[in-house]
C-alpha cells in the first residue's frame, strides 16, 4: 500500500498499477480500469525519486506509467520486475531515462508514445525558432516593463532575422526533423540541408517536387541535400534544429566547436533532449556571439539551466513543451494505458506505423509501441489477428 498523496481508482481491481503522474484525460483511467487495474496515481508535482517510486511499487505491482523525469536503472527495475512487474511504461516518446538493457536482461517490456507527438512537436519547434528569429521573448518583456511606452515605434527597434529563402539545417531526419523541416520549406521556402546516418529519400523527394511545383507558379525552386557531415551543414545553415535520439554518441553533439563552425548570425534551436548540447559552452558562445541566437525547449540539466543563461537577451527558453497540447498529452496517455494493458494481458505488439488507431474505440489488442519487444521475442500483431480482432 503507498502513502499519500496517492489517490486509487478502482480499488476493488484485481492489477495493481502504479501511475506516477497524474496524466490529462479521462480515457487512459478508464482503459485501465476496464482491464481489471487497481489504479494508484501519484498527485505530486515534483520528480519522483528512485526512493519514492521504490515505495510505491511496494510487494506488489503489474505495471507502472512512469515518467520521463525519472532515472530508471537496474535496483529500480529490478524492483518493479520482483514486485511482479510485467511492463514499464513511460510516458513519452523518449526512453532515454530508461536502462533499457537492463530492462531487458529482466525480461521486462518497455512501452513509449510514438506517433502521437509529431505535428505538436514540430509546431512548437517552428514557434521556439521564429520566438528566436524574431526576438518575441525580448518584445514582450519590453512592452510589459513599459519601455515601449517611452520610445513608441523606432526604425531600429528589435531588428530580428528573416528566414524566408534562407537555409535550414536539421541534424536526424526523423519523424519530427522530418516534419518540422516541412513545416519551415513549406511555410517559408527555406533550402533544407539535413544530417543522418541515413538518407531519407521520401524527404528528398518530398521537397524536390516540391520544388517544381513552385516553378510551376513562376517562383524559385526549394532545394534538399543530405550533408556527409555536421561540418558541412554548419557551414551552410542559418538555422540549425537538432532532432537526433540522446545516446552515448550524440551526448555534447553540440559543443564549442560546432558552435564556432556555425554562421555568426545563426539560430541554433534543441527541442530534443538537452544533454545534446554542451550548456556552459552554449552559454560562453552566446554571450560572446550577440547575433547567434539559442531557441531551447530542453536543458541539458533539466530542470536546471545553467548560469548564465537566463541573463542572456539572445536567447528564448521554453520548459520542455514540444508535446504540450491537450490532443497529444491526452494521447499519450492513452497510448501509455494501452502498452501496459496489453503487456497485462499477454497481447501481441503493434508495428504499424500508424497508432493514430490506438485512440479510437476500434484499437487493436496489441501494444501500440514496446521498445524492446525484439530483444524479448514478443510476438507482432498480423493480419490474422486483425481479421479476428
Ligand atoms: C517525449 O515524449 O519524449 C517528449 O520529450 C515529451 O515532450
Amino acid at each position: 500500500m503507498t502513502q499519500s498523496p496517492w489517490t486509487t481508482h478502482n480499488p476493488g481491481g484485481g492489477r495493481r498499477v502504479v501511475v506516477t503522474k497524474e496524466l490529462p484525460g479521462e480515457r487512459w483511467l478508464q482503459t485501465l480500469i476496464a482491464a481489471d487495474c487497481r489504479v494508484e496515481v501519484s498527485d505530486s508535482r515534483t520528480i519522483l525519486t528512485p526512493a519514492a517510486i521504490e515505495r510505491a511499487i511496494g510487494d506488489e505491482c503489474a505495471a507502472v506509467i512512469g515518467q520521463l523525469t525519472e532515472a530508471w536503472q537496474a535496483p529500480l527495475l529490478k524492483k518493479l520486475a520482483a514486485a511482479g512487474g510485467r511492463v514499464l511504461s513511460n510516458y513519452a516518446v523518449g526512453f532515454n531515462n530508461i536502462d533499457i538493457a537492463a530492462a531487458t536482461r529482466l525480461g521486462l517490456p518497455v512501452g513509449n508514445t510514438p506517433g502521437v507527438l509529431t505535428e505538436t512537436t514540430s509546431e512548437l519547434t517552428v514557434a521556439l525558432t521564429f520566438a528566436a528569429a524574431r526576438r518575441i521573448a525580448e518584445g514582450d518583456a519590453f512592452v510589459r516593463s513599459g519601455s515601449f511606452a517611452d520610445c513608441g515605434w523606432l526604425p531600429m527597434l528589435m531588428l530580428g532575422k528573416l528566414l524566408w529563402r534562407k537555409t535550414l539545417g536539421i541534424v536526424g531526419a526523423g519523424r519530427i526533423g522530418t516534419t518540422y523541416a516541412r513545416m519551415m520549406v513549406e511555410g517559408h521556402k527555406m533550402d533544407l540541408v539535413y544530417h543522418d546516418p541515413f538518407p531519407n529519400e521520401a524527404l528528398e523527394d518530398y521537397v524536390r517536387d516540391y520544388g517544381a511545383f513552385l516553378e510551376t507558379h513562376g517562383e524559385p525552386a526549394v532545394t534538399c541535400r543530405r550533408a556527409e557531415s555536421l561540418d558541412e551543414l554548419l557551414a551552410a545553415a542559418d538555422v540549425v534544429s537538432v532532432h537526433t535520439v540522446l545516446d552515448e554518441s550524440t551526448h555534447h553533439l553540440f559543443g564549442a566547436r560546432q558552435f564556432a563552425a556555425m554562421k555568426p548570425h545563426a539560430i541554433f534551436v534543441n527541442s530534443s533532449r538537452g544533454p545534446l548540447h554542451d550548456e556552459k559552452a552554449l552559454v560562453e558562445h552566446c554571450r560572446t556571439h550577440p547575433d547567434f541566437y539559442a531557441a531551447l525547449d530542453v536543458f541539458e540539466d533539466e530542470p536546471r539551466i545553467q548560469p548564465g543563461l537566463s541573463d542572456l537577451p539572445n536567447v528564448v527558453m521554453v520548459p520542455h513543451l514540444g508535446s504540450a497540447t491537450g490532443w497529444t498529452r491526452q494521447g499519450m496517455a492513452v497510448l501509455a494505458a494501452r502498452n501496459a494493458v496489453a503487456m497485462l494481458d499477454g497481447a501481441p505488439v503493434w508495428n504499424r506505423p500508424d497508432v493514430l488507431v490506438f485512440l479510437t474505440a476500434e484499437a487493436p489488442a496489441a501494444a501500440p509501441s514496446i521498445v524492446n519487444a525484439d530483444e524479448l521475442g514478443l510476438p507482432y500483431f498480423n493480419d490474422a489477428m486483425e481479421e479476428r480482432s
